[in-house]
């Protein structure tokens, strides 16, 4: 057993507990970040790919945007498609000026890979490892515990742990039971993925209504589509081979003089539908961030955005915590459950008025149909949409101040 010690534990390397690491050195805090699955694995998972302006201005401060900002696409708005017409949602215009910007995860998390290794050496981030444990949470010394790619165990004394390790992680299950509320909701369907190597046949995305199951219409690059269908939770991908997915995109899309361009599927996978808010997001010196603490159906494109706004509010929180004032650290939680919230009630809205549940009857669809036609013929109703889309500001005090100054840091 190796004992060694550090100031902050980060499990997980996602997007939450490798930017908590990069905002934590800014502040000349230490952590150690430990992985369960390798490199290749997390820089290839396919998964989010719109940002806000928020999360870009985040990754813009930290200054981890040199390829954001030269291969981010800026989009305006998006298209809503349902009984046999598409309506524009113009985002700058009802906003004054807010967009998104398609950038997808994998780059994201890419890029944060490559600054810690840059900035710390190959000890950066430990990957493959195995049998995580946190323990001595409620103490001044919570310890971290694993077992490194070549077998060797450790054991590192942390002064506080953060839980960055998603939905199926082992930190918010550390929490005794009893000590969590949570909320939770299944959807009775799952989203088919698909990656294509065919330029997009959109210029923004595309969200379809129809009677067949919602579709998505996304993109990852200028020559790269990603491309949702609605399907049955149980569903078999096999049962799914490309010229099915094809067809079936096509018609949910379909449009007079409108065209969706095929071609070779590079990536095909299965989403379950779930939202999930657990609270409070602190025990003891463990904070959680991110997926471990909540999930939101991917509608309206919200999870990343949410792991980055609480790392954003985190490592203020953890600095101030290691220097003896735990004021942020207290209010972290109820801080972040705010924005988790209303991300949460948004990507339920947007879910439930834009798939169609298994058994429902022609009132649901009328109800959904209604809804759409509000939003896209009422400039209060397209607001509100385009403002919880292109989402609410982080943080001032963490956006505005991820460096400490020299004076801050008794120097
Ligand atoms: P994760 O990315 O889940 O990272 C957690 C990490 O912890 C993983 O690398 C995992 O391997 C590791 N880990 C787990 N257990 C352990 C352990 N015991 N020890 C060590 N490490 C461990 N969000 C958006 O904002 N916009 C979108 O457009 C969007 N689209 C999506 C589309 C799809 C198909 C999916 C699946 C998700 C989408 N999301 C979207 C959600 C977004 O991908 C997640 O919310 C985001 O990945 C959360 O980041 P995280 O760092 O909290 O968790
Ligand atoms: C994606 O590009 O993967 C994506 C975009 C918007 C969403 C969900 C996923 O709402």
């Amino acid at each position: 057993m190796l004992r060694t010690r550090t100031q902050v534990g980060i499990v997980g390397a996602g997007p939450a507990g490798l930017l908590l690491s990069h905002l934590l050195a800014l502040r000349g805090i230490d952590s150690v970040l430990i992985e369960i699955r390798s490199r290749a694995y997390c820089e290839a998972r396919q998964r989010a790919g719109v940002l806000e302006d928020g999360s870009v201005a985040l990754l813009r401060e930290a200054g981890l945007a040199a390829r954001l900002d030269r291969q981010g696409l800026q989009h305006g708005g998006i298209y809503l498609q349902f009984g046999g017409e598409r309506h524009h949602v113009d985002f700058r215009e009802l906003t004054g000026g807010r967009t998104v910007t398609v950038y997808a995860q994998t780059e994201v998390v890419k890029d944060l890979i490559a600054r810690r290794l840059a900035d710390v050496g190959n000890d950066a981030i430990a990957f493959s490892v195995t049998g995580t444990a946190v323990s001595g949470l409620d103490t001044d010394r919570p310890r971290l515990s694993y077992t490194d790619a070549r077998g060797v165990r450790h054991e590192v004394e942390c002064e506080a742990i953060a839980g960055c390790d998603g939905f199926h992680g082992i930190c918010r299950q550390a929490i005794p039971a009893g000590l969590l509320t949570t909320w939770e909701r299944d959807y009775p369907y799952a989203w088919l993925g698909i990656l294509a190597d065919v330029p997009p046949s959109t210029d923004e995305l595309i969200y379809a209504h129809h009677r067949a199951g919602f579709a998505l219409h996304s993109l990852r690059s200028p020559s790269i589509s990603r491309l949702y269908l609605q399907v049955a939770p149980e569903t078999d991908l096999r049962d799914w081979p490309d010229d099915r997915v094809w067809a079936e995109l096509s018609r949910r899309f379909e449009l007079p003089g409108w065209t969706l361009d095929r071609g070779p599927v590079l990536d095909k996978g299965i989403t379950p539908m779930r939202s999930f808010v657990s609270a409070p997001m602190r025990y003891g010196r463990m904070f959680l961030a991110g997926d471990a603490a909540h999930i939101v159906p991917p509608t309206g494109a919200k999870g990343l955005n949410l792991a980055l706004a609480d790392v954003a509010v985190l490592a203020p929180a953890l600095d101030a915590l290691l220097h003896g004032d735990d004021k942020p650290a207290a209010a972290y939680s109820a801080t972040c459950l705010d924005r988790v919230w209303r991300s949460t009630h948004f990507s339920w809205w947007m879910t439930t008025m834009l798939h169609r549940s298994p058994g429902a009857d022609e009132m649901e669809a009328q109800l959904q149909l209604s809804q759409l036609r509000y939003v896209v013929s009422s400039t209060a109703a397209a607001t509100s949409l385009a403002e919880n889309y292109t989402g609410f500001a982080v943080q001032p005090a963490a956006a505005g101040q991820l460096h400490r100054t020299r004076s801050e840091r008794g120097c």
